[in-house]
């Protein structure tokens, strides 16, 4: 059984501000390591809006923190005249480890697409951070009973036009659209099949070094509660977070249950 070290991420979406989020930061590490949390055994990162990288960067890094952390969005082009745009470049220097690509509600409320998302893949990987590709069905596909091929067909768009290096460092979070924001969490069984599906598909396309490689979350209505039985699935790695990432007793305890 290849070991994959769990991951799990806050993804804070638009929430606090740089103040909130220190004083999130600060109040994390503290509870963590008042259970001598082992960050070797399971890796906590946070997602916090652009305006607060640079506050949460100071402070892991002058308190040395193991905590850490990714923006949420990226931009493909490398610097010029894009207002409003920012760059791989720019978030690799705030200290990011990891950047999420294709959010359901990127796709939804920005023109982001396949298309695109495989360009901000590989801009993430060429500023030598982590990708956290989101990929997931809605309630159609679902009812139509192409779920698995729909997530699976949102990663292989991805990952043909990487090579087996780019591949192995994807992380991918299978977020079902229906379990987002809604508490509808997915079943522990839906949860592995999909995870299943995505790392036999990155086998047949790669090899079982980068299938075996890529931790793969699942997203979507995560809590202390239901968090024990999803990470019991042998290819669920972790979660990416949303409401319940704003919680800092609720974020500790995923993780401690991770
Ligand atoms: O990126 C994770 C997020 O989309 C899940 O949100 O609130 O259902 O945990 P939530």
């Amino acid at each position: 059984m290849p070991h994959r070290i769990p991951l799990v991420a806050g993804n804070w979406k638009m929430n606090f501000d740089h103040l909130e989020a220190t004083y999130f930061v600060q109040k994390l590490a503290w509870s963590l390591r008042d259970v001598r949390f082992d960050y070797k055994r399971c890796e906590v990162a946070l997602m916090p809006s652009f305006t607060s990288l640079r506050s949460v960067q100071v402070l892991v890094e002058a308190d040395r923190l193991n905590i850490t952390y990714g923006a949420q969005a990226v931009s493909v082009t490398a610097q010029g005249a894009f207002t409003g745009d920012v760059s791989a470049d720019m978030l690799a220097s705030l200290g990011c480890s990891y950047v999420i690509v294709g959010h359901s509600e990127r796709r939804k409320y920005h023109p982001e697409d396949d298309a695109n998302i495989v360009d901000q893949v590989r801009a993430v990987l060429a500023a030598d951070m982590q990708p956290i590709l989101c990929v997931g069905e809605s309630f159609e596909e679902r009812r139509q009973g192409i779920e698995l091929d729909f997530a699976v067909g949102q990663v292989h768009d991805v990952t043909r036009d990487l090579s087996e290096a780019e591949a192995a460092r994807l992380i991918v979070a299978y977020e079902p659209v229906w379990a987002i924001g809604t508490g509808m969490v997915a079943t522990p069984e839906t949860a592995q099949d999909a995870a299943k599906a995505i790392r036999d598909d990155l086998r047949k396309s790669f090899n079982a070094s980068v299938a075996d490689s890529v931790r793969i979350l699942y997203g979507g209505s995560v809590t202390s509660k239901n968090a024990s039985q999803l990470i019991s699935e042998p290819d669920v790695d972790g979660f990416l977070v949303g409401g319940a990432s704003l919680d800092v007793d609720e974020l500790a305890t995923i993780a401690r249950l991770a």
